[in-house]
């Protein structure tokens, strides 16, 4: 099989605890392929989210590689690092982080701003997906003026605004009633088919995993088992190298 977009090579990740290390992964092996979408699922404790940071290039192995389209981001650092992650990876998590003092736009819009881009486009970027997030009436509201299924939705929105390969999210829905985060859920397989964005979402939710084509299901720092990449590409694959 051609090489995935995502490979987790050989990875553990161990954390020092007063002399005594604590081993969180052990040597976990993953290929995910581009436009695929993948439940992480496991017990409290198994190491879902510190796969994904490590995934997600917010925290380093102890051991191993991680490849974007068989290049090592693992070896990158400093700008080169907040360059890769700020193009190609959208974070979505529980808690959504949104910056209290700025309106629903300009919370999308953050990731370009930081970046430098233009306004004009980028705002037109984060009004279009605001509006796919079903918020176009909400663009100048803050968080504070959100409801939290909103608010989980504008961060989506700028998780998106990059136009990354790979949305990265943990526990997403974790807050939301079962109404809200079924929504929510229905957002991630919609820009996954209209984007072809890969989506790899660590969660407790029986509903989420249930309808995702693929559950990694992770125990004690393993891969406990993994049905493994579909056998032929679930979305037009872009061959383009990410890094
Ligand atoms: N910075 C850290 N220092 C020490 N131990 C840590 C650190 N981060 C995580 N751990 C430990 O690593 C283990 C795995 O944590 P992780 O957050 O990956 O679990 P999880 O599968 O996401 O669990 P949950 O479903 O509860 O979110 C836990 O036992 C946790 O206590
Ligand atoms: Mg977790």
């Amino acid at each position: 099989m051609n090489e995935p977009q995502i490979r987790v090579q050989g990875v553990s990740k161990e954390f020092d605890r007063e002399g005594s290390p604590l081993r969180v992964l052990r040597d976990v092996h993953l290929e995910i392929g581009a436009g695929e979408m993948v439940a992480i699922v496991g017990q409290s404790g198994a190491g879902k989210s510190t796969l994904l940071h490590i995934m997600g290039t917010l925290d380093v192995p102890s051991t191993g590689r991680i490849l974007y389209n068989g290049t090592d981001v693992t070896a990158l650092s400093g700008n080169a690092l907040a360059q890769f992650r700020n193009r190609h990876i959208g974070f979505v998590f529980q808690f959504h982080h949104l910056l209290p003092d700025f309106d629903a736009l300009e919370n999308v819009m953050m990731p370009g701003l930081i970046r430098g881009e233009p306004r004009g486009p980028l705002r037109d970027r984060a009004r279009a997906l605001l509006a796919e997030m079903g918020l176009e009436k909400r663009a100048r509201h803050r968080p504070s003026e959100l409801s939290g299924g909103e608010q989980q939705r504008v961060a989506l929105a700028r998780a998106l605004v990059m136009r990354p390969d790979v949305i990265l999210a943990d526990e997403p829905t974790g807050n939301l009633d079962s109404a809200t985060s079924e929504r929510m859920n229905d957002l991630f397989f919609h820009v996954n088919q209209t984007h072809g964005t890969t989506f790899v979402v660590v969660t407790h939710s029986r509903e989420l995993a249930d309808r995702m084509p693929r559950v990694v299901r992770m125990r004690d720092g393993q891969i406990e088992s993994d049905p493994g990449r579909p056998a032929s590409p679930p979305a037009e694959v872009s061959e383009e190298t990410l890094a």
